[in-house]
């Protein structure tokens, strides 16, 4: 046996830089999706949370709509395009799985020849890139990532199935990802519940989804506060620093339960982005954050603890600085 492996040094600790949203243009209300099946807003409102949702149109695809929030992030973080050098598209949403989107995304972002791949884990789409990208930058096989969430479930839902078709919808977040002396972005704390794998899931044959809501209803109010308690004490932090509470945003009754569940201090904003966006499953997380700094009830700086969930089941938390 000849030569050993080196290793390169990474960064102390890795923080977000920017973010960047894209939502589509077209609102869809719950009275409009009531003239066309058995539903009512009373219903949407009371057992959901959801006003009203964007559906993408034929001109913003994935692939625009994860570069119109990429471009956004760039933006906002300061760098370059030839700064970035490692792409993550979470979506659970392509029709075709070959090729994935990353490259692409990049190219049209003019990143040069990054590493690029798409990542599926659902709604924990985005949390799981962010916590692989934060690694790569503390391994060193990164020096700054681009993460975006990006989804057009409208693709994948039956839009006269009322079951699904009030609930899902398109949209996307991006974040970019840097290097820090001073960690901004706490351990990823992940996990799956595969013997539930087909608890959401387009079943083969199948082009669109089906969710046993009621299923993983119970599983996210009774399963996930836990990992969420792990994120924080991963982080170091606990309830009473945490100044924004963004958890996937799939049903705004499980958002309160959640938030009743933690006990977080008075001035922790929650979000409740679902009111006005739907459940956009990877670009849930990305696509509230940046609604909470828009409307300034967040600031940079700011303490968030995040958490995805969805189909796998799959879960993903971490506690980052808003940029
Ligand atoms: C999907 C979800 C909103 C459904 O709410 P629910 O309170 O569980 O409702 P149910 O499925 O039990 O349905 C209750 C009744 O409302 C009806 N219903 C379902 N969708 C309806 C709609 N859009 N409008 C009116 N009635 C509806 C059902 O047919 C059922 O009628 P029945 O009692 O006559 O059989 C809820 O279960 C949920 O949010 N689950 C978790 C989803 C989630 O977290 N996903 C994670 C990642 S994607």
């Amino acid at each position: 046996m000849t030569g050993s492996i080196t290793l390169q040094q990474g960064a102390a600790g890795a923080r977000i830089l920017g973010l960047g949203a894209y939502r589509p243009r077209r609102r869809v209300t719950n009275d409009e999706l009531a003239q066309t099946m058995e539903t009512s807003d009373e219903w949407i409102q009371s057992r959901v949370g959801i006003a009203e949702r964007r559906w993408a149109s034929e001109d913003e695809s994935l692939v625009d709509m994860a570069v119109a929030a990429g471009g956004k992030a760039l933006a906002a973080s300061g760098l370059t395009p030839g700064d970035v050098d490692l792409v993550v598209v979470a979506s659970a949403s392509l029709r075709a799985p070959i090729p994935g989107i990353g490259p692409q995304v990049a190219y049209k972002l003019g990143i040069p020849r990054p590493g690029a791949f798409d990542l599926n884990a659902g709604c924990a789409g985005f949390c799981y890139a962010l916590g692989v990208a934060a690694d790569s930058i503390r391994t060193g096989s990164a020096r700054n990532a681009l993460v975006v969430g990006v989804e057009r479930l409208t693709d994948v839902t039956d839009l006269t199935d009322r079951s699904t078709a009030v609930i899902f919808a398109d949209g996307a977040g991006a974040a970019v990802i840097g290097a820090a002396d001073e960690p901004g972005i706490g351990p990823v704390v992940w996990g799956s519940d595969g013997d539930q794998h087909n608890a959401i899931e387009i079943a083969a044959g199948s082009s669109t989804m089906t969710m046993a809501g009621q299923a993983v209803y119970r599983w996210a109010t009774t399963k996930l506060t836990a990992t969420l308690e792990e994120a924080m004490a991963a982080a170091g932090v606990g309830p009473a620093d945490i100044d924004v509470f963004a958890p996937h945003q799939a049903n705004l009754r499980i958002v309160e339960s959640m938030t009743r569940r933690l006990g977080f201090g008075e001035r922790t904003v929650v979000a409740r982005d679902i009111v006005q966006s739907g459940n956009t499953s990877a670009a849930s997380v990305p696509l509230a954050l940046t609604a909470l700094l828009e409307s300034g009830e967040a600031r940079s700086g700011d303490l968030a603890l995040v958490l995805g969930y969805g189909a796998g089941l799959t879960f993903a938390g971490q506690v980052f600085r808003l940029p």
